[in-house]
C-alpha cells in the first residue's frame, strides 16, 4: 500500500493496526475539489473514478464549500490534512472541536454540529472565534445568546468583528427535509420520523428562524440537511434542496432575511464490495448545484453558496485494517470461523448495520482464494462477526488479514469493550510509514479509574 509491505507494518507496529494511504487521501479530496470546487489541478489519471471523469470545467454560478465530515476519522494529523487542503471542517461534538482546534484548524472553517448540543460544547465553539454552528433544535438560539452574554459580561469573549462591534455567531438551520435513501435505519437520517433537525412545517421552521434573526448575538446564515450515508442514487439529495431552498424563500418572504447558504451534507456512497458502484462527486453536486441556481433565478433570490460534508467518501477507501489471525473452527457442515485480534471494538459497523466488506490474507496474496469462512472478532459476542461467508486463501494462525476499506466510521467509533485498547494508526506515504495515534497502553486503559474509598 502506498509502496510500503503491510506484513512489515503488522510486525513493526502489531495488530489490530488502521493503516491509512495518503495518495488515496489526496485522490480523494482532488476529485471532490475537481468536482465542486472547480479546482482542476488534477490529471483524468488521478482520478479513482475517470470513466465519470467531468468533460467540462465547473460552470456553476454558485459559490462552493466543501468540509468535511470529521465524524469519519479525526486525529490531529487528518485534520492538518485537511487545513492543508484548504477544505473546510465539520464537527459534531466538543471533542471533535478541541481535535480540530489542538491542531490549528482555522474557526472560520469549522462548522458545529450536534443534535443535543451542551452548553459547554456551544461555549467552547463561541469561544473558538467565527465557529458556524448549526441549529438543530429549539432553545438551542437561546442557548447560544445567553452563553454570549455570559461571555461577554465576564470579560472572557474578544469577538470582535470590523467595526468593533461583538460579531454575532453565524448559525444555520438544520431542518428534517422528509426523504428517505431506502439505506439502513440507522443511516438514514432525513425521514420525517428522524431526530434530526426542524420540521419544514411552516408553524415550525419560520418562527425558529425568526428568532434567530431578532437575536442580537446571533445571524441567521443558512439552512442545512443530510439525508444519509452510504447513498448511491442522488434522488434524496435532489428532493431535499428542494425543500432546502423553499425554506431559504419562504424566509425572505415572511422575514425579509437573504440566507446566503445551503448546506446539503454528505451521504455519497463508496465501494466496500462488488455490489457497490461508486458515482463521481458530479453526479450529486452537479444537479444540486443545478437546482439552486435555477430556483434562485426563478424566484429572485441571490444564490446562496452550496456547502457539501463527505466524509465517508474522503476517507472510506483510504483505509484498512491489519489483524493477526488466532483461532481457527471448523464445525463440520456448517461453517469454518477464522478468529482475529480485533473485532468489533475497532469496527463496529458490521455489528451495527450488517456492514459488509472485503478481506484478503496478506501475506498470501499470491494464493489461490479458495475456501469460504466467517471471518470474526475477539469480543464475548455472538454479533461480533466482521465478514460473514467471505472468500479467503487458506488461512493459518499467525497470518496477516486485512479487511479493506475501513478508512470511515472504523477507529472514530472503536471502543475499549472487553477492555480491548484502541488501534493505533499508521499513515503511509510514497513509500514511508509514520504513526498517526499510538496503540492504547492498558496503562492508559485503567488510568481513569479511582479505587474506592476507604469509607
Ligand atoms: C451532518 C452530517 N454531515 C455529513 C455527514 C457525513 O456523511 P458521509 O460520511 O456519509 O459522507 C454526516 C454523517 O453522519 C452528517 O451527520
Amino acid at each position: 500500500m502506498d509502496g510500503v509491505d503491510l506484513a512489515d507494518l503488522a510486525k513493526e507496529y502489531g495488530t489490530p493496526l488502521y493503516v491509512m494511504s495518503m495518495a488515496t487521501l489526496e485522490r480523494n479530496i482532488a476529485e471532490v475539489k475537481k468536482a465542486f470546487l472547480g479546482d482542476d489541478a488534477m490529471t483524468e489519471t488521478d482520478c479513482a473514478v475517470a470513466e465519470f471523469a467531468r468533460a467540462e470545467a465547473e460552470t456553476a454560478r454558485a459559490k462552493t464549500e466543501v468540509a468535511y465530515a470529521s465524524k469519519a476519522f479525526l486525529c490531529t494529523a487528518m485534520a492538518q490534512i485537511i487545513e492543508r487542503s484548504g477544505l473546510s471542517l465539520d464537527v459534531v461534538s466538543g471533542g471533535e472541536l478541541f481535535t480540530a482546534l489542538r491542531a490549528g484548524f482555522p474557526p472560520e472553517r469549522i462548522i458545529f454540529h450536534g443534535s443535543n448540543k451542551t452548553p459547554q460544547e456551544i461555549e467552547a465553539a463561541v469561544l473558538a472565534g467565527d465557529v458556524r454552528i448549526v441549529v438543530d433544535a429549539d432553545g438551542e438560539v437561546d442557548m447560544i445568546e445567553r452563553i454570549y452574554e455570559k461571555l461577554v459580561s465576564e470579560g472572557r469573549l474578544a469577538r470582535r468583528g470590523a467595526d468593533g462591534a461583538d460579531m454575532p455567531v453565524r448559525v444555520l438551520f438544520r431542518i428534517n427535509p422528509r426523504v428517505d435513501i431506502h439505506g439502513h435505519e440507522y443511516i438514514s437520517t432525513g425521514k420525517a420520523d428522524s431526530k434530526f433537525g426542524f420540521s419544514i412545517d411552516e408553524d415550525v421552521i419560520y418562527p425558529a428562524i425568526g428568532r434567530a434573526a431578532a437575536a442580537e448575538r446571533v445571524r441567521p446564515v443558512g439552512v442545512h440537511f443530510h439525508v444519509g450515508s452510504q447513498v448511491f442514487d442522488n434522488t434524496a439529495h435532489k428532493a431535499a434542496v428542494g425543500e432546502a431552498l423553499k425554506v431559504v424563500k419562504g424566509v425572505k418572504d415572511r422575514l425579509g432575511v437573504e440566507l446566503s447558504e445551503v448546506n446539503v451534507g454528505g451521504g455519497f456512497g463508496i465501494r466496500y464490495t462488488d455490489g457497490d458502484v461508486r458515482k463521481p462527486y458530479s453526479y450529486f453536486t452537479d444537479p444540486i448545484v443545478g437546482l439552486v441556481n435555477e430556483y434562485c433565478e426563478a424566484n429572485g433570490l441571490a444564490v446562496p453558496k452550496v456547502i457539501i460534508e463527505p466524509g465517508r467518501s474522503i476517507v472510506g477507501d483510504a483505509g484498512l485494517t491489519l489483524y493477526t489471525v488466532g483461532s481457527i473452527r471448523e464445525i463440520a457442515g456448517i461453517r469454518k470461523f477464522v478468529s482475529v485480534d480485533g473485532g468489533m471494538t475497532d469496527n463496529i459497523r458490521p455489528a451495527l448495520y450488517e456492514a459488509k466488506y472485503e478481506a484478503a490474507i496478506v501475506n498470501r496474496a499470491g494464493e489461490p482464494v479458495n475456501e469460504t469462512v466467517t471471518i470474526v472478532g475477539k469480543c464475548c459476542e455472538s454479533g461480533d462477526m466482521l465478514i460473514k461467508d467471505t472468500r479467503l486463501a487458506h488461512a493459518e494462525s499467525g497470518d496477516i488479514l486485512a479487511v479493506f476499506t475501513t478508512g470511515a466510521y472504523g477507529y472514530s467509533m472503536a471502543s475499549n469493550y472487553n477492555k480491548q485498547p484502541i488501534p493505533a494508526v499508521v499513515l503511509v506515504d510514497g513509500g514511508k510509514a509514520q504513526l498517526i495515534v499510538r496503540r492504547q497502553t492498558y496503562e492508559e486503559l485503567a488510568a481513569r479509574d479511582l479505587p474506592l474509598s476507604e469509607h
